[in-house]
């Protein structure tokens, strides 16, 4: 192990000197450039963008009689169906969690307070918005357990609303 990380640096030593990389002009970007909490929002957004487009691929797919049986059906037979369907499924469970994870941030760190007042009221109607569609895309693959959440958000609407 570390003769492979003296290996990686002795790579990384000889392609800076013979590309020249410690003379072009780069710019030092502050420290918070490279945390990954700077990057939530970012994350968040690039998964969103994702989902919009895998879903939209998927859409022209969709068989609103018998989606699960459907989806079974075309992971068998079209092979650029599962990529599809796998990254969409991975975009969606990263777009939830990091936006709980980038509330979560922003709460502790304070970013509600002025002058970010407006930031945070969008990003809790954001917030709102990618629990729907979670929920809405939770809801559209049709199996048992998607029949059981939309009973469940039902129930949850109607007690919550009369
Ligand atoms: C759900 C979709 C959301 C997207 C796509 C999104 C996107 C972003 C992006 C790209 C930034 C700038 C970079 C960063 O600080 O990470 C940002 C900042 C911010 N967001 Fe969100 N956000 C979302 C949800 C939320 C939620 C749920 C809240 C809080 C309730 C929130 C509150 C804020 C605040 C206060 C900032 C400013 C942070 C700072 O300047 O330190 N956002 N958002």
């Amino acid at each position: 192990m570390i003769l492979m990380s003296l290996q990686i640096r002795r790579l990384h030593e000889w392609l800076v000197d013979r590309l020249g990389l410690n003379r072009l002009p780069f710019r030092s970007v502050p420290y918070s450039y490279v945390t990954l909490e700077f990057w939530l929002g970012a994350i968040v957004a690039a998964s969103f963008i994702w989902l919009g487009i895998s879903g939209l691929l998927l859409l022209l797919y969709y068989d609103y009689v018998n989606p699960a049986e459907t989806n079974r059906r075309l992971l068998e037979s079209k092979p650029f169906f599962k990529p599809l369907l796998t990254s969409h499924l991975i975009a969606a469970n990263i777009m939830i969690l990091g936006a709980v994870a980038h509330m979560l941030r922003n709460f502790l760190v304070g970013a509600y307070k002025r002058p970010r007042e407006i930031l945070w009221i969008i990003g809790v109607l954001a917030g709102f918005m990618a629990l729907q569609t979670a929920f809405f895309g939770y809801s559209a693959i049709g199996d048992k357990i998607a029949v059981e959440a939309i009973n469940i958000g039902i129930g949850f609407v109607s007690s919550s609303f009369g």
